[in-house]
């Protein structure tokens, strides 16, 4: 039986009218946050809220089976953008026919109250299939994709008080739970294993990276059944992490002007056929690209 998987990320909405009257905004990484947006990085997502769309057009046109979604859908994890973003983001991830699996990126995970705003609009919406696999953190998440492929979900983003820390890191629990999962007997026979976080698994750069990527690698290496997906990095790309048979594949940004991008898997069997997709002439389109 075939399977088909979505994976976007990245979407970066606009903040809704009213959302910076809010004493939260005096947080000083909000601040300068909010000049950077406003002097340079605003511009390239004004549109986020068409590419979304785009993306409903998409599914409805092209029906997936699931859909994996690695977060980054605010700019500033404010209230009201979580209010008017998360309504948004559940409309798309319902419309996958069997399920979908979501993680939650910097962006979201703001600052220290934004953890708060996440699990009130976001959890356990959705949640997944195997709760008792998560750890008090609430990760990770398990979600089986019909009977030869799961996808397992591990948060690596969490505040950061300093605005030129943008780093992430993956809980120690979290990495020994999933360590466990991958050993499970209806785990490690799956074809298609996808394991799912914001940050790039092998990115150990101290300010934007993953900063315990290398511990992460090392629990994952050596099994030949995983598919890495990320966001984070705002330009898609597939590849294999040299010296491991781990494929990689970052879909970038979903509403990046002139880079707007997802995966979308065709699973068959023990092959798994990538396509991009890509933005042209005001809707998404599917390019073939060469498997890493
Ligand atoms: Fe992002
Ligand atoms: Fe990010």
């Amino acid at each position: 039986m075939s399977l088909r998987i979505l994976h976007f990320s990245d979407v970066h909405l606009p903040a809704p009218p009213g959302a910076f009257r809010t004493p939260e905004i005096l947080h000083p990484k909000r601040l300068l946050a909010l000049l950077n947006f406003l002097l340079r990085r605003g511009s390239k997502y004004a549109d986020a809220l068409q590419k979304l769309h785009g993306l409903r057009d998409f599914l409805v046109r092209e029906p997936v089976d699931y859909i994996l979604y690695t977060g980054d859908t605010l700019n500033f994890g404010l209230k009201r953008e979580f209010m008017d973003a998360a309504p948004r983001l559940a409309g798309i991830l319902a419309l996958a026919r069997r399920g979908a699996l979501a993680v939650p990126g910097n962006h979201d995970l703001y600052t220290g109250a934004s953890p708060v705003h996440h699990r009130q609009h976001f959890t356990p919406r959705p949640s997944g299939d195997l709760p008792e696999a998560a750890t008090p953190t609430g990760y990770p998440l398990v979600r089986w994709l019909g009977e030869e492929a799961v996808a397992i979900a591990v948060n690596s983003s969490r505040p950061r008080f300093a605005f030129w820390d943008s780093s992430g890191r993956v809980p120690d629990l979290e990495l020994d739970a999933l360590a466990r999962l991958l050993d499970r007997p209806e785990i490690a026979v799956r074809r298609h294993v996808f394991v799912m976080t914001h940050y790039p698994f092998d990115d150990h750069g101290f300010f934007h990276g993953l900063r315990n990527s290398r511990q992460l690698l090392a629990l994952l290496q050596n099994r030949d059944n995983l598919v890495l997906l990320h966001g984070h990095n705002h330009q898609p790309y597939a590849r294999r992490i040299p010296g491991t048979s781990l494929r990689l594949y970052c879909a970038g940004s979903l509403s990046k002007a002139g880079a707007e991008s997802f995966w979308l898997f065709d699973l068959l069997g023990d092959s798994l056929h990538p396509r991009r997709g890509a933005w042209r002439n005001a809707r998404f389109i599917l390019q073939d690209d060469p498997a890493p």
